[in-house]
C-alpha cells in the first residue's frame, strides 16, 4: 500500500490539551487494592502506595485521574472513606458485587495524586444521593477551614484545601444498570441543581454532565439534548464513554473502531450546538471523553450470565484484560481521534489505570508490568506538544463490515517550534504501507526518530514473565528525499521531524 500525508503548520486544529491524557481509578476489582495501594508490598511507601505503580503512572504520562467511579460512585458514601481507618465501615458495593473496605478514601487518593503528579477529577454520587452530599464533599475538599467538613479534613491531616477543579456530576445515569438510573429530564434537573449549588460554594469549578454511556444506547442523542436543555448554563462539559472490542474475528472493523469514536464526538458536538442555538447561549459545551478503551465487554457479560457472582469478595480480580498488539493499535487509533478533535474534546480518561482494563498490571505482592496498550498512550502523551495539526492523508481504503469503506491510514500531527510529530496507524492487515510525507511547509526537516509498535503475530501479548515482547522499536525503513517511512501491517507509529 502507498499513502501520502501533507503536513503544514498552518493547518491548526487547537493546542494540544494535557487533559487528553487522563486515566481513571475506580474502586473496582484490583484497581485500588493491590493496584495503586498495597501496604506490605515490598515497594510500598509509608502511605501504602506501590512505588512501582507510581513510577509507571508517571512514565505513562498521565495528566488527570478520574475517581472514585464509575458505576461504583453511584452507591458510594464518601464519608465512609475518611477518618481513622480502623473505624471505617465495610460496605457492600452493589455495582461490582464486592465488599468495599474503605481503607482508601478521598484523603488517601489525594495523597496518591500528589505523589503521582496528576490532577484529580472527582465524581459525586447522583445515583443514591444528591445535592447535599455533593456539597459536603466539595466543602471537605475545597474550603480552607472553619466549617464542619473543612475542619474535619484539617483534623485528618490535610491542612491545605485540595482545590479540586474538575467534577463529574454522577456517572452513566442513562444506563439501566446504574444505581439510581434516571430519565434524561430527571437527571438533567438534578445535574443542573447540583451544579448550581456547587458553584455557589466554589465558583471556579469545571463541571461535567453525564452524556450517554455509549453511542449505541437507545436514548443516545435525545439524552444529550434533554440533559443540556436542563443544565446548559450550569455545566462546562458533557461526557462520552466508549469501549471497543474485536467481534467474531473481524479484525479490520476492530482496527477501524476510531471511526465510531469520530462519529460519536461529531454527533455530541452537533447536539450540544443545537441546544446552544435553541437557548441563544453564547458559551460552547466541550466533550469530556472520560471513559474509553478496548474492553471485551461481551465476554464479561457472557461470563456473568453463565456464572452469576457469588459472595462479596474484597478486591476480586475483575475485568483483567490481557491486551495484544492489535488492541494497542486500536488504542493508538483512538488516541489519534481524540487528538484530531482537540478543538472540542477538552478532556479524556482512558479507563482504567491499573489491573482493571488497564495499561499497568500488578501481581499482589509481586511484579508490576506494562501491557501492550501502555505504549501508544505513553508515546502520545510524551510527544504530542504545541498545536494539533489537521493532516491531509491520501490513503488507500478498504471495506469493513461495521464501518463500510475506511482509509487504511489514520493519522494526526502535532507541531511546536522544535519538532513536528506524526502519529500514524496502518490499519492494513495484509501488508506494509509506504508513507510519503509531504513536509515542504516545514522547511528543511528530516526524520530524527521513527518508532513502530508491531509484531508478526497481531495477537502477541506482554506478560509478567515477558513484559517487553511488544514495545516500540526503531523503524529501520526510513528514507529521505522524498521523506518516506514504511509502516508495518497493523502498526502504531511515531515519526518525529526536525
Ligand atoms: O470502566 C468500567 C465501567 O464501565 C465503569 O464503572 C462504568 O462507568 C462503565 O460502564
Amino acid at each position: 500500500h502507498e499513502a501520502t500525508l501533507t503536513i503544514d503548520p498552518a493547518f491548526r486544529v487547537a493546542p494540544v490539551r494535557r487533559r487528553t491524557f487522563g486515566t481513571f481509578v475506580e474502586h473496582l476489582g484490583r484497581c485500588v487494592y493491590t493496584g495503586i495501594y498495597e501496604p506490605g508490598h515490598p515497594s510500598a511507601d509509608a502511605d501504602g502506595f506501590r512505588q512501582d505503580v507510581l513510577d509507571m503512572t508517571r512514565e505513562l504520562g498521565v495528566s488527570t485521574v478520574r475517581y472514585p467511579g464509575g458505576n461504583f460512585v453511584s452507591g458510594y458514601r464518601w464519608e465512609d472513606g475518611i477518618g481513622p481507618v480502623a473505624s471505617r465501615p465495610a460496605r457492600l458495593d452493589l455495582a461490582w458485587h464486592s465488599t468495599e473496605p474503605n481503607e482508601v478514601g478521598v484523603d488517601e487518593f489525594m495523597r496518591w495524586a500528589r505523589k503521582a503528579g496528576i490532577e484529580p477529577m472527582m465524581a459525586v454520587n447522583l445515583g443514591t444521593r444528591g445535592v447535599q452530599e455533593a456539597l459536603d464533599l466539595l466543602e471537605y475538599c475545597n474550603i480552607e477551614s472553619g466549617t464542619h467538613w473543612s475542619d474535619l479534613r484539617v483534623a485528618h491531616g490535610a491542612k491545605e484545601p485540595y482545590g479540586i477543579r474538575m467534577w463529574c456530576l454522577g456517572n452513566e445515569m442513562d444506563g439501566p444498570w446504574q444505581l439510581g438510573h434516571k430519565t434524561a429530564r430527571e437527571y438533567g434537573r438534578l445535574a443542573a441543581e447540583t451544579a448550581r449549588a456547587m458553584r455557589m460554594l466554589d465558583p471556579g469549578l469545571e463541571l461535567v454532565a453525564c452524556g450517554s454511556s455509549g453511542s449505541s444506547m437507545p436514548t443516545f442523542g435525545a439524552w444529550e439534548a434533554e440533559v443540556l436543555e436542563e443544565a446548559y448554563d450550569q455545566v462546562d462539559h458533557i461526557s462520552c464513554h466508549a469501549y471497543y472490542e474485536e467481534k467474531n474475528g473481524d479484525l479490520a472493523s476492530f482496527l477501524a473502531c476510531s471511526t465510531d469514536m469520530e462519529e460519536f464526538i461529531a454527533s455530541v458536538v452537533a447536539t450540544a450546538d443545537h441546544v446552544r442555538a435553541k437557548l441563544r447561549a453564547t458559551k460552547r459545551i466541550t466533550v469530556s471523553f472520560d471513559e474509553w478503551n478496548v474492553w471485551y465487554l461481551s465476554r464479561f457479560e457472557a461470563a456473568k450470565s453463565a456464572e452469576p457472582p457469588v459472595g462479596w469478595p474484597v478486591a476480586p480480580p475483575l475485568l483483567e484484560e490481557r491486551y495484544h498488539l492489535a488492541d494497542a493499535v486500536a488504542v493508538g487509533g483512538l488516541l489519534i481521534t481524540l487528538l484530531r478533535n482537540s478543538d472540542r474534546v477538552a478532556a479524556a480518561s482512558q479507563a482504567q489505570l491499573v489491573n482493571v482494563i488497564a495499561p499497568i498490571m500488578t501481581e499482589p505482592g509481586g511484579r508490576a508490568w506494562r501491557q501492550t496498550i501502555f505504549h501508544p498512550f505513553a508515546q502520545a502523551s510524551r510527544y504530542a506538544s504545541g498545536e494539533v495539526l489537521r493532516v491531509e492523508p491520501v490513503s488507500p481504503v478498504h471495506e469493513t463490515a461495521e464501518y463500510g469503506e475506511v482509509p487504511l491510514l489514520h493519522a494526526v500531527a502535532t507541531h511546536d517550534e522544535d519538532v513536528t510529530t506524526v502519529f500514524a496507524v496502518n490499519r492494513a492487515v495484509d501488508g506494509p504501507m509506504e508513507l510519503t510525507l509531504d513536509a515542504r511547509a516545514l522547511g528543511d526537516v528530516r526524520v530524527v526518530e521513527a518508532t513502530t509498535l508491531s509484531d508478526p503475530d497481531v495477537y502477541a501479548v506482554n506478560t509478567a514473565a515477558d513484559p517487553d515482547w511488544v514495545v516500540p522499536r526503531a523503524n529501520p525503513d526510513v528514507m529521505s528525499d522524498p521523506l518516506r517511512v514504511v509502516l508495518p501491517p497493523v502498526s502504531w507509529n511515531v515519526i518525529r521531524l526536525a
